[in-house]
């Protein structure tokens, strides 16, 4: 049960957030601590309307373990921990796989997420999502919601979704940024056509931007030996 103390504590915490996703979004720029130069974030990071979906599918999943691939500018994170921090579980945690969030964001997404006051529930691993994700599944570890916006490349996509369909509970999502990508989409018609997922939900904004919400089975489907299903 949560104690009045740490539920005053998480109220403060969520309304930092809070304030700085306002600020970040409406502005649309950050300020890099380390040299004050000012950023642009869009197109790179996700928009608003997408936020809040993450938001709320962490809420309605009951998550508590979170994993994204691909912190950038930190705002798919934000969202995610506004989402534990809204359903209020004390050992809440959220992994983001970046290797570039030192080269090519200056360190921002970290940043946004220490002046909201959740750097305390992430935890950042600075290298390729298709090296760590492997090293995940041989550790046993297990989440209950995944984000997957890193490399868009199929290749690299495709690894990342089969890796998670390894870490994700049972009957868990797997939300999959830029849907409307060839790449991602085929990667993703593997799953669906032969791993027996399920398409959630297809939000389009536009036709320039899509996600997937993506359930995995209960249990791996049985497949033969020359089971294939072309995708
Ligand atoms: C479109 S941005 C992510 C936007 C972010 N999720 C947000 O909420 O705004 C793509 C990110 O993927 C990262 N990335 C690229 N290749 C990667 C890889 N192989 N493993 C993990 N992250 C990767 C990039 O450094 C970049 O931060």
């Amino acid at each position: 049960m949560t104690s009045p103390k740490s539920a005053s504590n998480i109220d403060e915490t969520l309304q930092r957030t809070r304030s700085v996703i306002d600020r970040v979004v409406s502005d649309g720029k950050v300020i890099a601590r380390s040299d004050k130069s000012v950023i642009d974030i869009f197109p790179v990071a996700i928009n608003a309307a997408q936020g809040k979906a993450l938001r709320d599918w962490v809420i309605k999943e009951k998550a508590v373990h979170t994993i994204e691939i691909g912190l950038a500018w930190g705002i798919g994170a934000l969202h995610i921990c506004e989402g534990l921090l809204m359903s209020g579980k004390d050992n809440a945690r959220h992994i983001v796989i970046d290797p570039f969030q030192a080269a090519s964001f200056k360190n921002c997404g970290l940043q946004l997420l220490e002046e909201a006051g959740v750097a305390h529930l992430v935890e950042h691993c600075a290298e390729e999502s298709q090296i760590a994700l492997p090293r995940f599944v041989s550790e046993g570890r297990q989440f209950d919601f995944a984000f997957v916006d890193g490399s868009h490349l199929f290749d690299r996509v495709f690894l990342d979704l089969i890796y998670l369909g390894r870490l994700v509970r049972p009957e868990g999502v797997i939300f999959a940024d830029d849907y409307q990508a060839p790449a991602v989409a085929k990667a993703v018609s593997f799953c669906l056509n032969n791993l027996g997922w399920k398409l959630e939900e297809k939000l389009s904004l536009d036709e320039h931007h899509q996600w997937a919400v993506l359930r995995t089975p209960l249990k791996p489907i049985s497949r033969s030996y020359p089971h294939f299903v072309d995708f």
